[in-house]
């Protein structure tokens, strides 16, 4: 931390702890205008600027959720929105304790070379540094950048010059973002498809984290004032045979306290397509073997920043009806609840 010379070093440092504050975590609301209109489809909601609208403002204001949130991520339409009050939901979201974040990625691109083989990097840099120092003007303390890998059909994991392109991106975002007083989330998605076993789960992701944070050193990014976001070690998506809740939870933190520094304060999931159920049970077996496990203890919270495992339940129940309002803050709350626990290994 000693080379760190933002003037935003305390806050960094701040921010980050209250983001990572145990029997919390974060809602990832920030789909892309493309995204949220298959999650809208699915409900039979067209995807007009007001059905976002209305949809983010239930999500931003259900009852209790401040209690087991510590920060929303917002796509950049969002951020600029308001509830149908008036009131932006940059000062709702401060108004309830809940820090706004921003996705300041431009999403996938093929890297030229590997068009065969589908392999992605993630746009944005350009330009990145004015961006976020806007974004914080308007209120965002905290920004994320997806990177998406794949374990490939032989399972060998990425290729080295996808590897490269995406730990040398997802390290400058992060340097960027310190250096305007944002804290990054550094997500490097490595996605389910596959028949591999939970094995090779965890050897490339083990893979993937070591290079990310390689890479996050040499650009001189504080370990104190950045949040993960990893990925669990899990079978893929279309392993014939599946690694159990307890397995898949003892692998997972394994990989991690092999590669992530302890002086990360926060490792907060993405739940990457698997169910509400799972999602929960992983973090909450995974906060119980850390807890009482000799040799498996986590230095740093282990806790949520989900999408979909927050979302499923709660968009089901809305159907884009205002009369189902309740009932779909109500399922949102009983997933942030049970996430929460999770977060503590108390379920
Ligand atoms: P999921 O939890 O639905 O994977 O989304 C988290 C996220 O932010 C993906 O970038």
């Amino acid at each position: 931390m000693s080379h760190f010379v933002s003037p935003h070093a305390a806050e960094l440092v701040a921010t980050a702890r209250a983001l990572a504050a145990p029997g919390k975590g974060i809602l990832a609301a920030d789909e892309s205008t493309g995204t949220i209109g298959k999650r809208l489809g699915s409900i039979g909601v067209e995807n007009t600027q007001a059905n976002r609208q209305a949809l983010r403002e239930l999500l931003f204001t259900a009852p209790g959720f401040d209690a087991r949130c510590s920060g929303v991520i917002m796509f950049e339409e969002t951020l600029g929105q308001s509830c149908a009050d008036g009131v932006s939901f940059v000062h709702l979201l401060q108004s309830r304790g809940i820090f706004p974040g921003i996705k300041v990625d431009k999403g996938v691109t093929v890297i030229p070379g590997l068009e065969q083989r589908g392999e992605t990097t993630t746009a944005g840099l350009d330009g990145l540094e004015l961006r976020c120092a806007d974004f914080y003007e308007k209120g965002a303390r905290f920004a994320k950048w997806r990177g998406v890998l794949t374990v490939g059909a032989d399972g060998a994991g990425p290729s080295a010059l996808c590897l490269s392109e995406n730990a040398d991106a997802l390290a400058r975002y992060a340097a960027i973002c310190q250096k305007t007083g944002l804290v990054p989330i550094v997500e490097p998605e490595i996605l389910t498809d596959g028949h591999h076993g939970v094995s090779v789960s965890q050897r490339v992701t083990e893979k993937v984290l070591h290079a990310v944070f390689r890479k996050l050193h040499e650009h001189g990014v504080m370990m104190e004032g950045m949040i993960l976001k990893p990925n669990m070690v899990t079978s893929g998506a279309d392993a014939k045979s599946r690694a159990s809740i307890e397995n898949a939870a003892r692998m997972t933190v394994e990989c991690l306290r092999r590669v992530v520094p302890p002086a990360v304060p926060g490792i907060l999931f993405l739940s990457g397509g698997q169910s509400e159920a799972d999602a929960t049970a992983h973090l909450n077996a995974m906060n119980v073997l850390s807890r009482t496990t000799p040799g498996l203890g986590a230095p740093w919270t282990l806790s949520f920043s989900y999408g979909r495992a927050l979302q499923a339940s709660a968009l089901a129940a809305w159907r884009g009806d205002p009369a189902n309002k309740e009932a779909a803050q109500k399922a949102l709350l009983e997933r942030a609840e049970a996430n929460g626990r999770a977060s503590l290994g108390e379920l």
